[in-house]
């Protein structure tokens, strides 16, 4: 499609004065130089989501949304990599102009984008891209990974129900540790993890550590939850004498850190190749981490295609994009807020989007 055959305008899930979403129409930008606008088939829904309302980066009359699925429509000058017509799947950091998901059309830089395999539906290919960046990138702080585990190595993922810290650590020959609810732990282990505990358990650390046998804890931690206090248990199941990483998905106070441990914060916008202002910090783009989210891209389409990796589980919500704020008002009320000062054992957890991803299919929009 030329973008002069390009519908001029498409509907998207607009942020409105109360700060819910609701659908609006919008105009279709059409794609400059290294840019590629794909038409949305499914898209996916994360905890940032919503908290980039709440925490008002996304502003009234904006978009929210990261992941997506679908076909290019439409590709700038210089583009390579992808034509018109191939399915794709990607995400971008939602915050003003076209850059969104939750929408027909969205606009993006032509890498890097996993080119959907055509065994994989895509549903299951919106579950991925901003989680197993996120994923990938935290490894790669953590590891040497992409290069495979030295002998008898253990990676704690802290919140393993997400499920690609798992998967990308066992492919690299990790021995994979998880937390999450009991109702999961199946769901963990069919993903790559060898031992599952329940973060609920008041020994979950002790459980960690008999695990690891002679070694007496694991060597990293990989935070995917960093709230309540998942760091300190976490940071509890570390050996002594290991190389004692931390890696963390959202900053944390001074007082929480052990002096003895290295912390690292995850961003997984690192791989999209720009400058990041995440959290109340500046980070500059880093050359290394585009080059390697390009070829990571690659080789998730390559393990798409030979069943070594999966997409997450999904659920369908109803409405398209008019169904964005029931699911985004549904995970900001689950959101299970534990209390530091007493402990995980929250006896009446709120329902919350667990082991699932949410994702809506535009074609469902009324
Ligand atoms: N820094 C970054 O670049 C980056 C990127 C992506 C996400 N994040 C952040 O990472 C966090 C997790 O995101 P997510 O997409 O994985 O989804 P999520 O919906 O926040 O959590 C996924 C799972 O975590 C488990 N969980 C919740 N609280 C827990 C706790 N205290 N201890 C252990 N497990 C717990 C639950 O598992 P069960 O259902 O098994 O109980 C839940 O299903 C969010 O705060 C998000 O904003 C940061």
């Amino acid at each position: 499609m030329s973008p002069t055959s390009l519908l001029k305008t498409q509907k998207a899930s607009i942020v409105q004065k109360d700060l819910t979403c609701a659908v609006e129409t919008i105009p279709v930008t059409p794609p400059g130089p290294g840019e590629v606008l794909v038409k949305n088939n499914v898209v996916a829904q994360n905890p940032t989501d919503w908290k980039s309302i709440e925490w008002q980066r996304i502003k009234p009359g904006q978009s929210t949304g990261c992941d997506f699925a679908g076909v290019v429509a439409a590709v700038g000058d210089g583009v390579t990599n992808v034509a018109v017509g191939e399915r794709v799947a990607g995400w971008c950091r939602a915050g003003g102009g076209d850059m969104s998901s939750f929408r027909e059309y969205t606009l993006i830089a032509a890498h890097p984008l996993i080119k959907i395999p055509d065994n994989v539906s895509d549903e299951e290919a919106a579950t991925l891209p901003l989680a197993i960046a996120t994923a990938a990138v935290g490894l790669r702080r953590l590891t040497n990974y992409p290069q495979a585990a030295p002998y008898n190595r253990y990676v704690l993922v802290w919140g393993g129900s997400c499920l690609y810290a798992i998967q990308l650590a066992h492919l690299s020959s990790y021995k994979v540790i998880t937390t999450a609810s009991p109702k999961n732990h199946e769901l963990v282990k069919k993903y790559g993890a060898d031992v599952v505990v329940d973060y609920h358990a008041p020994d979950a650390v002790e459980q960690i550590i008999k695990a690891t046998g002679k070694q007496g804890g694991v060597d990293v931690v990989f935070d995917a939850i960093s709230e309540g206090n998942s760091v300190e248990l976490s940071t509890k199941s570390l050996r002594a004498n290991g190389p004692r990483k931390v890696g963390v998905v959202l900053p944390l106070k001074e007082d929480e850190l052990d002096p003895s441990v290295e912390y690292t914060l995850i961003l997984c916008s690192l791989l999209l190749g720009s400058d990041v202002n995440a959290f109340g910090r500046y980070n500059p783009r880093d050359e290394r981490d585009y080059q390697f989210g390009i070829e990571f891209y690659e080789q998730v389409a390559g393990w798409l295609r030979t069943g070594q990796l999966k997409g997450n589980p999904h659920t369908v919500q109803p409405g398209g994009l008019a169904g964005v704020q029931d699911g985004l008002a549904f995970m900001k009320s689950g959101k299970v807020r534990l209390d530091t000062s007493s402990s995980l054992r929250d006896p009446r957890p709120r329902p919350h989007v667990s082991g699932t991803k949410l994702v809506y299919r535009i074609a469902d929009t009324p």
